[in-house]
């Protein structure tokens, strides 16, 4: 069964609690609970991942160059700042969804831009969950047809 990574950035362990008019009441567990059950439906393994660490989020894409076959990568803040995730996403070679909860485009400006799109296959934003579900979706069918 292929296996994809899905990978949190930072402050998204405190969703559920985080500014939830905006991220919605989900926590993190039960948005990967979700996914996990999705992915069975699906025929893929989800593995799930957080951290508030650019490092740590870093040495997680390369490990998933072993062992995933796709991911899906919420980068949360840092997707308006990282040079060093966008090049980490490149360097896999993988096909990456990145997503976000919030529609992106319609709040801050510093918000529109993403340094990790360039890098990806495609990027859904502001569907809540269901941003990670259609990524999961996507990249379920892919993967089954290659
Ligand atoms: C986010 C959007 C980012 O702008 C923000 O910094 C986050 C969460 C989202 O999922 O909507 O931490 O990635």
């Amino acid at each position: 069964m292929p296996a994809v990574l899905v990978l949190h950035g930072p402050n998204l362990n405190l969703l559920g609690e985080r500014e939830p008019q905006v991220y919605g009441s989900l926590t993190l567990a039960e948005i990967d609970r979700r996914l996990n059950e999705a992915g069975r439906e699906l025929g893929l393994e989800v593995r799930s991942f957080q951290n508030n660490s650019e490092g740590a989020l870093i040495d997680a894409l390369h490990d998933a160059r072993s062992w995933a076959s796709g991911v899906i990568f919420n980068p949360g803040g840092y997707a308006h700042t990282s040079v060093a995730l966008r090049d980490a996403v490149a360097a896999t070679r993988l096909p990456v969804v990145e997503v976000h909860l919030s529609n992106v485009f319609a709040r801050e400006d510093f918000r529109r831009r993403s340094m990790i799109s360039p890098a990806c296959r495609g990027v859904v934003s502001g569907f809540g969950w269901y941003s990670y579900w259609m990524a999961l979706l996507y990249l379920a069918k892919t993967l089954q047809a290659s």
